[in-house]
């Protein structure tokens, strides 16, 4: 049974004054019902997991580099992720394939990397809107998963998150008919490779313009786990009506 997880996504937002609201979540919930993860920019990670300290809320990163050390200026790696208090590393969002050309060997190489080092992948995988137009919405996705998901991957290490680049900040969301379709099949292309029993234990998060008063609904999907949330997360009160739908 995959776990269920409501996933913040802060992308380039947020300073010391952005932790107030992690205060205000933790405060809200102590024990929450489903897993809640925030990936804050890389300057706030370690103060985001210091102020955590043991509560139940899961920090990481929004990328990380494929190698663990070594000449790459600007660069972070899932070892120094971990020692600043991540659990997680987002892999493979498309703002990463399409700003810094991260191809499906690249994601793969990063998921690698940030498994290696103890943490969890969320690889980011959807189309463009040419591409769904273009009746090529299943063959991407399947090529990306088979491209971008390392082998070794279980539901333990891995999370996938199914982001139409179309849905992304646009508040344009899919049908239910089409997310249920694209989390279907993910689900059917993870079993196939990976067997029934870890196949069905690996989370899939839809993400694309979730927010409080469409959340529900896409809950409600058989093979949606969960999101991936990114302007909604910016705010505990919005964020926390996603974790309220999730739990
Ligand atoms: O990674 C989350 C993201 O790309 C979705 O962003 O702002 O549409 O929720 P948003």
């Amino acid at each position: 049974m995959a776990q269920k997880l409501a996933a913040g996504n802060w992308k380039m937002n947020g300073t010391e004054a952005s932790l107030a609201e992690i205060d205000a979540m933790l405060a809200a919930y102590p024990d929450p019902g489903c897993g809640v993860l925030i990936c804050p920019p890389a300057t706030l990670l370690e103060r985001m997991s210091r102020r955590i300290g043991r509560g139940k809320i899961a920090t990481g990163a929004q990328d990380c580099h494929m190698n663990a050390n070594g000449a790459h200026t600007g660069d972070i790696s899932a070892e120094m992720i971990k020692d600043a208090g991540g659990a997680y590393a987002i892999v493979g969002h498309s703002e990463r394939r399409t700003d810094h050309g991260e191809t499906n060997e690249i994601v793969n190489a990063k998921a690698q990397a940030a498994i290696g080092a103890g943490l969890v992948a969320v690889v980011c995988l959807g189309e463009t809107l040419e591409q769904r137009d273009a009746g090529e919405t299943l063959d991407l996705v399947g090529s990306q998963l088979a491209g971008s998901i390392p082998d070794g991957a279980t539901g333990e290490n891995l999370v996938v998150a199914y982001e139409p680049v179309w849905a992304i900040g646009t508040g344009r969301i899919p049908t239910m008919e089409q997310i249920i379709e694209v989390h279907d099949f993910m689900r059917a292309r993870l079993v196939e490779r990976f067997g029934a029993e870890i196949g069905k234990s690996i989370s899939l998060l839809y993400g694309g313009s979730v927010k409080p008063s469409n959340a529900a609904e896409i809950f409600a999907v058989e093979n949606v786990d969960g999101a991936l949330v990114g302007g909604a997360s910016l705010k505990a009160a919005d964020f926390g009506a996603i974790i309220d739908a999730l739990q």
